[in-house]
């Protein structure tokens, strides 16, 4: 990989695209196992098939080579390397991500692979999940699996996506499985996720693979709805409970003191910490952070009342307005001038020139990736089959303008994902909620078309590639 060549691409996650969900000796996830539930009824639909990317992966990695772009950021399914979670390695499972990265090179695309996605075997959720240490030992053989097999053609390693959005939600706001909702148990099983992506880290590094690896965090800056010193203390809390228990721990190896003692504070149960494993931080701090940027929060100071989380799973049919109130830390504020999409999130680009600078003022000169940006709209294709995305197109050349624009002023920034590169499941929001490049025609085969934003892109990265060249 030329390790100065600007990447441009987009992304997906395993069980929202691949269907096949119990193909070629896969295992259960523990999303199979939820979708095909009763707990499954706010969008009740299944990844069963998705847009069946498992059997279209070549159409598919050949319209992003047509499309100029020159990564590709997919995740791997871990029960169909380790269908069991632990235990015996399926060799379909190795051979079916052997084609897709060797297709990935075949295109000239750099492949950049994320070992896990919130896709837990659902042999471990049943043995406690994340909230088992032993799930940490089983990632660590799963991810030194992955190594062996892909290690020497994938220069670009995710060891986890999203500690923190996916432990609120599976946790917190209990709306992603196992449907919990407990601070304790989410902070159990949020250090043992940044545990077991630490191990990761820390094996890879010590076999000196040539490639680098990283974990991806859903990042948001934080603005406060005054300035004065109890909205400055809100926003700073917001930004401990967001960002920085991630960011510390995998950049600087160790949590913050003042985290520590706001959650003794909160009386959550810290007895999970031991001895050891602060080494084990300390050893595995990553190559680069992949931020998945998409708005910020705008919060002001906690008013009172209970801690309650609102999901907007419904889009245009949500009942209530998406937002937090989070006992003794802060609460959502509303910039009514700022418009929104159906789901709630603000249409804000400048997010990604606040947070990229604001990383840089945190942490140094860290190499940086943008692993997801992008939109979620409804969708569907007009008289002529086109789709009109120009909302999409408005916000994303908003956002890369601002990456740019952060990049100059010095961020090490190396790369940008548009999230999705074609439509598929969006969790718990089911299929309605469309972010790709490319349209999913499910009722028609799941055929694939290019919409407007596609070919947008497409031209937007010829025209940085050939300016930087002449340069
Ligand atoms: C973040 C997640 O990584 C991805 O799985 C999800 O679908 C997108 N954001 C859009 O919400």
């Amino acid at each position: 990989m030329d390790k100065d060549r600007f990447l441009w691409g987009s992304a997906t996650a395993a069980y929202q695209c691949e269907g096949a969900w119990s193909e070629d000796g896969k295992g259960m996830g523990e999303w199979d196992t939820f979708c095909h539930s009763e707990k499954n009824n706010v969008n009740p639909v299944t990844g069963d098939v998705s847009c069946d990317h498992y059997h279209r992966y070549e159409e598919d990695i050949r319209m992003m080579a047509e499309g100029n772009q020159n990564t590709y950021r997919f995740s791997i399914a871990w029960s169909r390397i380790i269908p069991d979670g632990t235990g015996a390695v399926n060799q379909k499972g190795i051979d079916h991500y052997n084609k897709v990265i060797d297709t990935c090179l075949n295109y000239n695309i750099v492949p950049n692979a994320t070992l896990f996605h919130y896709d837990l075997p659902d042999a471990l959720a049943k043995k406690g999940g994340w909230e088992n240490r032993g799930t940490v030992d089983a990632y660590a053989a799963y991810a030194k699996a992955c190594f062996e097999a892909f290690g020497d053609r994938v220069p670009l390693w995710t060891t986890v996506n999203e500690p923190s959005y996916y432990t609120h939600c599976a946790y917190a706001a209990g709306n992603y499985p196992p449907n919990i909702q407990n601070f304790s148990r989410r902070s159990r099983a949020a250090y043992y996720l940044l545990l077991a992506s630490a191990r990761a880290v820390a094996a890879y590094h010590e076999k000196k693979y040539a490639g680098q690896i990283g974990l991806v965090h859903d990042a948001y800056p934080i603005e406060t709805e005054e300035n004065d010193e109890a909205n400055r203390k809100a926003g700073y809390n917001a930004e401990l409970f967001f960002n920085k228990w991630v960011t510390d721990c995998c950049l600087k190896g160790f949590f913050s003191d003042d985290l520590i003692e706001k959650l003794i504070e909160c009386d959550i149960d810290l007895s999970f910490r031991e001895k050891g494993d602060d080494l084990i931080f300390h050893k595995g701090t990553v190559d680069f952070l992949g931020l998945n940027i998409y708005d910020r929060q705008y919060v002001k100071p906690y008013q009172g009342g209970k801690t309650e989380i609102r999901m907007n799973n419904r889009g245009k049919d949500n009942k209530v307005r998406a937002g937090m109130r989070i006992r003794n830390w802060f609460e959502t504020a509303y910039d009514e001038n700022v418009q929104k999409n159906e789901w709630g999130m603000e249409i804000y680009p400048k997010c990604i020139y606040n947070e990229l600078t604001e990383i840089k003022r945190q942490y140094g000169d860290i190499p940086l990736y943008i692993t997801e940006n992008g939109v979620g709209l409804y969708e569907s294709p007009d008289r002529t089959g086109t789709v009109q995305d120009d909302a999409r197109i408005a916000y994303l050349s908003g956002c890369i303008d601002y990456m740019l624009k952060a990049k100059e002023e010095g961020v090490n920034v190396r790369g940008y994902y548009v999230w999705s590169s074609l439509d598929l499941y969006s969790w718990i929001n089911g299929y309605e909620k469309r972010y790709g490049l490319v349209y999913v025609d499910y009722d028609n085969g799941n055929g694939r078309v290019p919409k407007k934003s596609y070919y947008w892109y497409r031209d937007l990265i010829e025209k940085y590639s050939n300016h930087n060249e002449e340069e």
